[in-house]
């Protein structure tokens, strides 16, 4: 990567903030200080987040409204029943023979459609504390298969009150980002899984077609835009081609896979400001 990262303001995320209730791949609660800085002067704008996986990121901006979307139908359940005062019911147990138990019981309520409701959302908030890095996958028919995580220690909440009466404010979808509507007077910000260029594994469920499928879309909206993903080259190329003013700054992970430990960068690209 021949461009130096550039020097951005971090603002250290408030006390105040509640963390996100999940462990999310992806998560950018690092990036609180430097969306704050572009989203300040619009805060009483609507923010529109197509990916919004883990919540760090309204969380951290705290918007008075919000289009929260996530492809996930399991992550949006669980998000709707939050707002709706989810407390846990029976205890939870940071054990193996639970673990399967409880991932049968969420495989079983996947199979009978009834993965909607308020056992299945805390089922999923479960296996996603206690499963084997908050990985969140299934397998070709469809069943959560997680391995056990082995934490020594975890603290469940018994409810989510904190988070009920923020949630309530904001909308949630489950969609694929093109068929949201995003107004003139909307704030977006996209943060799609990461573009990976160099990879020996075909299956990806976010191809390069739909990386270049999103910039497209985002080229039809007018009103600003903040996109994040990894610095790769031909993301860099896409970004900048499509209109939009790039930065890219240190990210908190290493590029491992080369055996390099320096940062992995991210990019940071701005337009319609
Ligand atoms: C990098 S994560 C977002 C992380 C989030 N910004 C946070 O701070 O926690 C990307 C999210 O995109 C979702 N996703 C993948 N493909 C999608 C699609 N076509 N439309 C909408 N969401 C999608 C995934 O389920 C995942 O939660």
């Amino acid at each position: 990567m021949s461009q130096a990262a550039t020097k951005h303001k971090t603002i250290a995320p408030s006390t105040l903030q509640l963390a996100p209730p999940l462990k999310w791949a992806g998560g950018k609660r690092w990036l609180i200080g430097a969306l704050q800085e572009l989203y300040s002067p619009y805060h009483g704008t609507r923010l529109v987040e197509p990916f919004a996986g883990g919540l760090a990121v309204a969380l951290g901006l705290n918007p008075k409204k919000a289009l929260l979307n996530d492809r996930n139908p399991h992550l949006i359940n669980f998000y709707k029943h939050l707002a709706a005062g989810l407390r846990v019911k029976g205890k939870l147990l940071n054990e193996r023979k639970f673990y399967l138990r409880q991932r049968e019981k969420f495989n079983n309520l996947i199979q009978k459609k009834k993965a909607t409701s308020a056992e299945a959302a805390q089922i999923f908030y479960f296996l996603n504390r206690t499963g084997f890095n908050g990985l969140c996958r299934f397998n070709s028919k469809g069943e959560f298969n997680v391995p056990f995580g082995r934490y020594t220690h975890i603290n469940y909440r018994p409810d989510f009150l904190e988070y009920a009466s923020l949630l309530k404010r904001w909308t949630f979808t489950c969609k694929d980002f093109e068929q949201l509507n995003v107004r003139d007077d909307d704030f977006l910000y996209v943060d799609p899984p990461y573009d990976v260029e160099f990879t020996r594994y075909a299956q990806h469920d976010f191809t390069w077609e739909d990386q270049q499928r999103l910039v497209e879309w985002l080229r039809g909206q007018s009103c600003p835009i903040v996109a994040s993903n990894q610095a790769t080259e031909r993301i860099i190329k896409l970004y900048k081609k499509a209109g939009f003013k790039v930065q890219l700054l240190p990210a908190p992970r290493r590029i491992s896979c080369t055996g390099d430990r320096s940062p992995a960068l991210e990019m940071l690209a701005t337009r319609n400001f």
